[in-house]
């Protein structure tokens, strides 16, 4: 069904923003509660800082909160008097804690936390050296990760196709080049992809204030749409592909994205078009056995309330804010990750890609 050819993607002009920054002192994150207007780094010296950061949006999207809790812990390292990893470890706990309780849903944070933690018990005097290592380990692995994954996502879309995306899952929710958007990069650079769609993605406004933006700063055109206007698209026929990315993946393939992908699934196949997750294996989380056991991150009702800041609702008027929802993996035609392509996820092919 697909090819493997690999044209190359000019990376210069594809993969230019970094929502990460590390000086070697201070972790800087580019705070994307600010853009697309402006374009600033946020300069985090605390790992309790980073947690905020994490709580609050300024850092966001699966894999880039677990870069930045990674070298959050380098941060709450600073000043540690210890003769070796274990016993720095034992003195970090409650930060890491901290850290890992800032958002629920994408497993990234919880797994890049463990994989630093594992890291420090097994490391003797030189533990400073190890952690900052494993950090940077973990940020450039998502980068290689991701353009891996561009490439393979792009092979199962043919020439000329019409795609939309959901939320924000570029450069900005990754090390960089993103992963759905890592696709939809790859894929019109290769020419497979005509014409992108972006959902503004209500009520954080991740396609509209992120997504766009990104894609103009490539030079890829991409037409903007309400969240609503989604089935409406699909059903007029110019969506070949919908591709979105995922905060967590469990054992049966089910998978945990922004609020409103699990209705594109089901529009999608409704109307007999395709469904791709694309996410690194870092998001899949095989101890989970399905969507169901997943914790819905629920945020503050106040961001329904309003629109850049301007309130727009009556006052005394409750909101529900759910930001995650679970697809069943039933509906879903592909999962892309860098270790290979799953089609028709269940149980059997997650464990026959993922042990
Ligand atoms: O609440 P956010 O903006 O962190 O949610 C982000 C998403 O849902 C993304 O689709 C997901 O994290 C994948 S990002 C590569």
């Amino acid at each position: 069904m697909h090819d493997t050819a690999t044209p190359t993607i000019d990376y210069a002009r594809y993969d230019r923003i970094r929502p990460i920054r590390w000086t070697g002192e201070v972790l800087e994150l580019l705070d994307q509660r600010r853009l697309p207007f402006e374009v600033d780094y946020l300069a985090c010296t605390t790992s309790d800082e980073v947690a905020t950061a994490i709580h609050a949006l300024a850092v966001r999207g699966a894999p880039a909160i677990g870069i930045a809790a990674a070298w959050g812990t380098v941060l709450a390292a600073r000043g540690v008097d210890a003769a070796d990893g274990a016993t720095a470890l034992a003195t970090i706990e409650p930060a890491l804690h901290r850290l890992n309780a800032a958002r629920p849903t994408a497993v990234n944070l919880a797994w890049a936390l463990a994989r630093m933690r594992r890291a420090l018990e097994a490391a003797g005097s030189d533990w400073r050296e190890v952690l900052e290592r494993e950090a940077h380990a973990i940020e450039t692995e998502d980068l290689a990760a991701n353009r891996r994954m561009g490439e393979l996502g792009a092979s199962l879309i043919a020439p000329g196709s019409g795609v939309l995306t959901h939320c924000n899952t570029g450069s900005l929710a990754t090390a960089g080049f993103g992963t759905a958007l890592g696709v939809i990069r790859a894929g019109v650079a290769q020419g497979r992809i005509g014409k992108v769609f972006a959902d503004e993605t209500r009520p954080w406004m991740q396609g509209s204030r992120l997504t766009v933006w990104e894609l103009q700063q490539d030079g890829i055109d991409a037409t903007l749409i309400a969240d609503a206007a989604a089935s409406h698209l699909i059903k007029d026929g110019q969506v070949d592909w919908v591709v979105v990315g995922a905060d967590r993946i469990c054992a049966n393939g089910d998978v945990a994205n922004k609020i409103g992908t699990y209705q594109l699934a089901i529009s999608a196949r409704h109307h007999g078009k395709k469904f791709m997750v694309v996410a690194p294996s870092s998001t899949v989380d095989m101890d989970t056995a399905s969507g169901d056991l997943i914790e819905i991150e629920e945020r503050d009702p106040s961001e329904l309330l309003g629109v850049s800041g301007s309130r727009t609702v009556a006052d005394g008027i409750h909101a529900w804010n759910p930001v995650f929802d679970v697809t069943p993996a039933a509906l879903i035609d592909a999962i892309v990750t860098e270790k290979g392509i799953v089609e028709q996820p269940d149980e059997d092919s997650m464990r026959a890609m993922f042990g």
